[in-house]
Order: structure tokens, then sequence, then C-alpha cells
């Protein structure tokens, strides 16, 4: 497997960030940059970076005051796509965060075989929960106990704009 070495999001990481962002997502799908740039301030939102050969190949960005996190966006460069990169930043996520979740659209079935590769697990939910007619929602608990607990209850409605993946 390729060397990808995960670490924090530093500020000189953003333009690279925006940038994966515009060539894995259409623009319908794509964050507004301001919620990117919200990651230099002391807000909700954090980034792991993953380097290949001095270059980012890849970002998880996350929004660390849910419960669990909620992983609101990964994407991988495509020329480094297949080679191990998202694994090795879902993994570090899984080490530091004992539970994670994120939206997935129903259709993105290479997010969804590595997410259940990885040991997420999808939830039952009805067509009326968030995005449940189009997104699949996911979760991985280290303590596998509580893979069924229901979602905290203050959570807004979110579309790709602002909560999905
Ligand atoms: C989803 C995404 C982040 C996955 O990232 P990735 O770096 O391709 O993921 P990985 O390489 O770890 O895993 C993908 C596949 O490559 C395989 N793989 C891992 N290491 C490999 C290697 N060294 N050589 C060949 N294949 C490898 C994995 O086994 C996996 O196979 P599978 O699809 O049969 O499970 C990436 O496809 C992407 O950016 N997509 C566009 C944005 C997107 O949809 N984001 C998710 C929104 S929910």
């Amino acid at each position: 497997m390729r060397n990808y070495r995960i670490r924090a999001f530093e500020p000189h990481d953003l333009k690279a960030i925006k940038e994966i962002d515009r060539v894995s997502f259409s623009s319908e799908q794509q964050y507004p940059d301001e919620l990117y740039d919200s990651l230099l301030t002391d807000g909700p939102l954090r980034a792991a970076v993953a380097e290949s050969a001095g270059a980012l190949a890849g970002y998880a960005l996350l929004d660390i005051k849910t419960q669990p996190v909620r992983i609101r966006s990964i994407a991988v460069v495509p020329g480094h796509r297949n080679k191990g990169c998202g694994s090795a930043l879902l993994l570090d996520l899984m080490e530091q965060y004992d539970a994670l979740e994120l939206l997935v659209e129903k259709g993105n079935t290479a997010a969804i075989r590595l997410y259940e590769r990885l040991g997420f697990v999808r939830l039952e939910r009805d067509e009326n929960s968030e995005l449940g007619p189009t997104h699949h929602m996911f979760r991985r608990f280290k303590n596998a106990s509580c893979l069924n607990e229901p979602p905290p209850p203050n959570r807004a409605a979110t579309s790709r704009a602002d909560g999905t993946i």
C-alpha cells in the first residue's frame, strides 16, 4: 500500500482542500468556500489531511461538536484513489474518535464499500429523516453495542451545502 501521512489541518492546506473538493464533487455538491474558511477560526470544524510526496492527496472534514462526530466530507485526488488514501484517513479518524457518523448519497457505491469495509454500519432510517430519500447514514462506534442509538434530537436538517458528504 502506498504510504500516506495523515496529519491535522494546517492553514496552508486550505487552497489544496478547496481544489480537491472542486474536482471531487459536482458544483451543486460543493461546499461554499466560507465553510472551509471556517477551519481558520475556532469553530466546530476540523480537518485531517493525507500527504503523499509532500502534496495533499486527500482530506476529511469533521464537525467535532456533534455526537457522534460527523464526517462532513471526505475526498481524495482522482489520481490517488484506490490506493488506500481514503482508508488511511478514516483509520486515523477511527483512532481519534469513539463515535463517527456520515451521510452518503445512496448511489455512491465506491464510498459505501469503503465505509462498510471499515466497519461502518448503515442505520435503518425512515424517509422523513435527515436527507432520508437520497442519503444513507452510516455510523461507527468503537463500542459496537450502541450502534443503533438514535441521532441527537436537536440536529437540524442539513444538505450537502451544510451537512452531508
Ligand atoms: C470515496 C473516496 C474518498 C475513497 O477514497 P480512496 O482513496 O479511493 O479509498 P481507498 O483507496 O482506501 O479504498 C478504495 C478501494 O481501493 C482499494 N485499495 C486500497 N488500497 C489499494 C491499493 N494499494 N491498490 C489498489 N487498490 C487499493 C480498497 O480495497 C478499496 O476497494 P473496494 O472499493 O473494493 O473496497 C474517493 O473515491 C473519493 O474521493 N470519491 C469522490 C468524493 C466522494 O464521493 N466522497 C465521499 C462522499 S460520501
